[in-house]
């Protein structure tokens, strides 16, 4: 109780002085505080001081390093009339100048903790730059590779998203956001970006309300519980209605629904789009839907700025719509602690990039990467080896392992595979290094058979092939996921010598690699993995780390199926083995054949390559004893459902558990499985663990036709296991109210 009453004497002080500093402020210094304009540069240009002098600037973004924030900060606290201290926002979104892995491949992980410990880690290094504010996490779920930005985000689960976007807020802002090193996070984007049509990015999305609310909302959900100090609209239009004019979202979800009461930032020129989406007639019209819709700050729009005094003069915004977007503002500025400490002391903070933050990263890059197949040549046993063959690309490139967003990152820093690879083999083991392709994209065939002849002398191959950074993130959507350039012919062609190849893959998407997956022995997926991608996938390689990472997103076979993604709903016609004929077996001539008559592509079947929650080990683990306890339950009660997980492999290793269930019948179609609950144990060889995941009628719950939220009685299937296709199952049942 004392603690409670603490915190709200915090937060009436705090609310207090937002009262008496609004009362102060003139209608143009209140405009002021809404405008968020662009630096990118290092020194501050003299309009740039004037308009934060004059107060017309409330936030800056991609001001970065302690001379130019602080210069920044001094002439809005010791020049400007009121003495407002700036809100410096950058997009810190996968580390700062040591790059963890992009957000998908920390998803991979499962690891809350891990996960939060990363994001401090960048907020470390970002405070050191006198940044306050980070423009993350990314929450879109992503169920479509083809948009370029998946890799920004957590995967294709709320679940697993909602958990992860949770340690990624307290990692940012940490225990309290006021003491140094905390800085602000940013939930974006704001809503349901991640389903944009065939993936094309800032393109439309159509998504039902009831799919919005239980799959798209959960991971902002579960980032304002968290505590997260602000939210950025999109870009694009939802069901019509632009997200940065989104009332329904922004009013009544965000504030009234979920009582988020920071601040709401409109992504970069969402306002002054929403004239070129068409909903709105001029730039005024833009700055007056956003401002009533709920977008507290514009973000280098220059639409508030321009517009927003004279339209509450005119009425057209009230006064206390106004207000209120500015309570926003200089409530995230005292929760930061920055009237009380505006500058950074770069003293204070461990230098960016020391040796404790690059063990991080190796350490983030291990546990992010996924075996997705393994034929047993992995772990590569070095005693046996006599000459390895390292090809492609990406062996030896610290630019592009670092992926997409990596403003601040340091190439420089980067330790790539190649030279990590003959540092762990020693000088017994000869490395023959081949490029083969000048880029992932090339089409010049020239260098295979050099890739070739060095794989035929080889005892293993290891291919580094996928994607550079640039086919990932904003704007980099691809309409076909297979791997770029010659890749394909690279990979079966050095597959042609019978030596065992090593597929490792450094991508920001899953990728369709139907083409390649049988031609090789083995796949490692270790997405864009940072600095220290080399030295961990060299651990990884040659077993002095075990892979554990789980798929946060479905591998399809071929890019045509997407969205492909485990949660899907069973349709009146799901595809059956049995039922199935593919393409190559039609029978010729046979207009009546039905072709099964089930849901599946005939060139592709109905499968994935691998499937969410995949991950392989270099030891094996196996479940049993399945059961829910008690078998029902009541709507206020709770089930446990409990299994034992072994580590029946030679080898210690750590193993994602994870919990399904499937609604067996319901008012609405429900997914066929759900994830419901995770956890990384870590079992020696021989060792058992049971493993024990409680649900109460609040998580069965999902949106019904009356679009509330409702459990409803009946049957449920619970599996837990290593994956989505876990077949260890048990049933339990939610009783009548
Ligand atoms: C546009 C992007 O959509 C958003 O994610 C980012 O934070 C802002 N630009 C600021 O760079």
């Amino acid at each position: 109780m004392e603690g409670r009453a603490g915190i709200d004497a915090v937060s009436a002080d705090r609310e207090d002085r937002v009262e008496s500093l609004l009362a102060s402020m003139t209608l143009p210094e209140k405009v002021g505080q809404v405008v968020q304009v662009n630096l990118g540069e290092d020194r501050v240009p003299p309009e740039l001081a004037a308009e934060i002098r004059d107060g017309r600037a409330g936030s800056v973004l991609n001001a970065v390093g302690s001379e130019v924030t602080n210069a920044l900060q001094r002439i809005a606290v010791e020049e400007s009339r009121l003495g407002i201290p700036l809100l410096l926002g950058r997009d810190v979104i996968h580390g700062f100048r040591t790059v963890f892995p992009i957000p998908l491949g920390q998803a991979a992980s499962w690891d809350p903790e891990g996960v939060r410990a990363w994001s401090r880690i960048a907020a470390l290094e970002a405070s050191w730059a006198g940044v306050n504010w980070t423009f993350a996490p990314g929450l879109d779920i992503g169920r479509d590779p083809r948009w370029g930005r998946v890799a920004e985000g957590l995967g294709e689960d709320p679940h697993l998203s909602a958990r992860l976007a949770e340690a990624m807020v307290r990692g940012f802002q940490g225990e309290d956001l006021s003491v140094a090193g905390s800085i602000a996070a940013c939930a974006k984007h704001f809503a349901g970006y991640g389903a944009v049509e065939a993936g094309r990015d800032y393109a439309s999305a159509a998504i039902p309300e009831a799919e919005l609310r239980d799959v798209h909302l959960p991971p902002f959900r579960a980032a304002v519980d968290a505590g997260v100090a602000t939210v950025m609209t999109a870009f694009h239009d939802l069901n019509g209605i632009p997200a940065s004019a989104n009332e329904v979202l922004l009013r009544v979800v965000l504030r009234e629904e979920w009582g988020f009461d920071g601040m709401v930032v409109s992504d970069w020129r969402s306002i002054p789009e929403l004239v070129v989406h068409g909903v709105a007639a001029d730039e005024a019209d833009a700055a007056a839907m956003a401002a009533r819709a709920g977008v507290d700050m514009d973000m280098a729009g220059g639409a508030y700025g321009s517009h927003l005094a004279r339209l509450v003069r005119e009425g057209r915004v009230s006064e206390d719509r106004l207000d209120g977007m500015v309570r926003a503002v200089l409530r995230t500025k005292l929760r930061l602690g920055l009237f009380e400490a505006p500058y950074t002391d770069p003293s204070r903070f461990p230098a960016p990039g020391c040796e404790p933050h690059l063990e991080a990263t190796r350490m983030a890059a291990i546990r992010s990467a996924v075996l997705l197949k393994n034929d047993g040549v992995l772990p590569l046993e070095v005693a046996q080896l006599s000459r390895v063959a390292v090809i492609g690309p990406l062996a030896d490139d610290g630019y592009e392992q670092l992926g997409t967003w990596v403003f601040d990152g340091d190439p420089d820093l980067s330790r790539a595979p190649l030279p990590a690879l003959r540092e762990a083999l020693g000088g017994r083991v000869h490395v023959d290094a081949v490029r083969a392709l000048e880029s992932t994209r090339s089409r010049d065939t020239a260098g295979i058979p050099a890739a070739v002849a060095a794989a035929a002398r080889a005892d293993v191959a290891v291919l580094f092939v996928g994607e550079e950074s640039i086919l990932s993130g904003e704007a980099h959507s691809r309409a076909d996921i297979r791997l770029p350039g010659a890749q394909e012919r690279l990979i079966l062609a050095v597959a042609e010598t019978g030596t065992p190849v090593v597929m490792v893959l450094m991508t920001g998407r899953p990728l369709a690699l139907a083409a390649v997956a049988d031609a090789v022995d083995a796949i490692l997926c270790v997405w864009h993995p940072g600095t220290m991608g080399g030295p961990a996938i060299a651990d990884l390689l040659l077993g002095r780390a075990t892979p554990s990472g789980k798929l946060p997103a479905t591998f399809p076979r071929m890019t045509g199926q997407v969205p492909l993604y485990y949660a899907r709903r069973n349709t009146g016609r799901p595809a059956r083995p049995d039922r199935i004929t593919l393409l190559e077996d039609l029978p010729p001539r046979a207009p009546q054949h039905s072709a099964g008559n089930v849901s599946f592509h005939l060139d592709a079947g109905a499968e994935p390559l691998f499937p969410f929650g995949h991950g392989l080990s270099y030891t094996r683990f196996e479940y049993a004893d399945i059961r829910a306890e008690p078998p029902a339950l009541r709507p206020d009660g709770s089930v446990t459902i409990t299994a034992e997980v072994r580590n029946v492999g030679e080898r210690g290793g750590e193993e994602v558990v994870q919990l399904y269930i499937r609604d067996l019948v319901a008012s609405m179609t429900r997914p066929v499985r759900e994830l419901k609950g995770f956890r990384r144990v870590t079992l020696e060889p021989g060792e058992r663990r049971t493993v024990s995941f409680t649900l109460t009628a609040a998580d069965l719950a999902f949106h019904g036709r009356d679009l509330r939220p409702v459990a409803e009685p009946g049957r449920f299937h619970a599996w837990i296991g290593g994956s989505s296709r876990a077949d260890l199952r048990t049933t339990f049942e939610l009783e009548e109210r």
